[in-house]
Formats: C-alpha cells, structure tokens, sequence
C-alpha cells in the first residue's frame, strides 16, 4: 500500500506523514530529506551551486540512506550521518538549486520507487509524490493551508528548535517558494484523484483522523 501526501512548505504534510506512518504501523519516506542530502554533499564538497554538472555527478556518486521512523528520520549518505547537518539554513537554501536539474530528480525519483517496490508498504511526502513517482499510489493526499498559517507553522517550528526566526522573512520566503513551485522546475502538482486537505483551521490531531477517515473508508489500513 502506497499513500501519497503531497503539498506546499508549511502546509503540515511531514509531521501527518510521519504520525500516519507510525498510526498505520508502516514506513515513513521523507523525499526531501533526499534533496538536503545532495546539496550537504555539494556544500562540502565546496562545488558552485551553478556547477550543474558537478551537482550531478553527486548525486550519481553518492548512496543515501534515508531511515524514517515514528518520530525523526535518519539520513546517511555514504555511510556518514548527516540528519541533523541537513537541517541547516546552509542546506536550506542550496536545496532549491539541487532540486531544480531534471538529471538530479530523476536519480531520486528512481530512488524513491525502488524503496516503494522494496517496502511495499509507506507513506512518502514531498511535492511530486502522488504526480510523479508514485502514479499509482493506492491513496493520494494533497495539503494545503493559508500562506499566514503556513508562515506561523514554520516560525513555531524553528523557535521551538531554538533557532533565530522573524516571522515576515519567513512569509516572504515561503512566497517565494510558493513562486518558484508554481512557475519553474519541478511543479507543485495535485493530481486529480488526490484527497485536497485544507489544514488552516485544523490541529494535527485532526488531520490524522481525517486522513485515517478516508483510509478506513477505502479498507485500506493495514
Ligand atoms: O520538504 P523539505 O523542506 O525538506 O524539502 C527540501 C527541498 O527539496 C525543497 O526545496 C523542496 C524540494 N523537494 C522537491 O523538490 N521534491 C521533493 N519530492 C521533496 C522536496
């Protein structure tokens, strides 16, 4: 069983991922987790974010391992640990250049379905999950919220983490990404036969029990 949660930044979709996952008692796949890890490798590798060819060659070259479980995801790439390195603003930032070459979201696209064929059983969450890796998912799920919510979302997330945060640079931010999400590389997506989930008004407590509603509906829990 495939379910596909997919949506914009901010919009709650990693965390009901992960509690959906631990709920159903089957894996978790944070896909971008796999795109931080190719733009940590870069960045110490001391390679330009333009160097196109040298970010590929990267992500070619190197094997990522991404274990999510209930409550965080571990992520090693050639052997090293990098879950907590790839959370940095550093990484942030070089993570859009690495996503946008078609070469490096092929790499990863063919990465994730061997792990979905592998597993059998998952919930992965990104933006391209339910369009474009997994067309067939058994569920697809689609997350969205107001661009207030979602900046509010992320400013308590980084404050809680102990991190410097001003409120308006993250809105302006996910502005941005919201721009660049709908223009460019790699469009933000949502198939027709996705579930859209308007989380503005509503606790994480309550999506799951949405999600699970329409799980049940279709006997899909395990
Ligand atoms: O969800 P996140 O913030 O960890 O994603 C990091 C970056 O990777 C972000 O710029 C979106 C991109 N990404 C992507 O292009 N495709 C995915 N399937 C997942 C993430």
């Amino acid at each position: 069983m495939i379910i596909t949660i997919d949506g914009p930044a901010g919009s709650g979709k990693s965390t009901a991922a992960r509690k959906l996952a631990a709920k159903l008692g089957i894996a978790y796949l944070d896909t971008g987790a796999m795109y931080r890890a190719i733009a940590w490798a870069a960045l110490q590798k001391g390679l330009r974010l333009t160097d196109a060819a040298g970010l590929i060659d990267v992500a070619r070259t190197s094997d990522i391992e991404v274990d999510c479980g209930p409550t965080h995801t571990r992520v090693t790439l050639n052997g090293t640990e990098v879950s907590e390195a790839i959370r940095s603003m550093a990484v942030n930032q070089a993570t859009s250049f690495v996503a946008r070459i078609p070469e490096i979201r092929q790499i990863l696209v063919e990465k994730q379905r061997q792990i979905g064929n592998r597993l059998g059983a998952l919930v992965t969450e990104g933006r391209d999950q339910g369009s474009v890796v997994f067309p067939n998912a058994d569920l697809k799920f689609f997350l969205d919220a107001s661009i207030d919510k979602r900046s509010m979302r992320r400013y308590q997330e980084l404050i809680a983490d102990g991190e410097e945060a001003a409120y308006d640079m993250i809105k302006e931010n996910l502005e941005q990404r919201d721009g660049n999400d709908r223009h460019q590389w790699a469009p933000l997506l949502e198939p027709a036969t996705a579930i859209h989930i308007d989380t503005t008004q509503m606790t994480i407590h309550e999506v799951i029990e949405r999600l699970l509603e329409e799980i049940r509906k279709r006997n899909l829990a395990p």
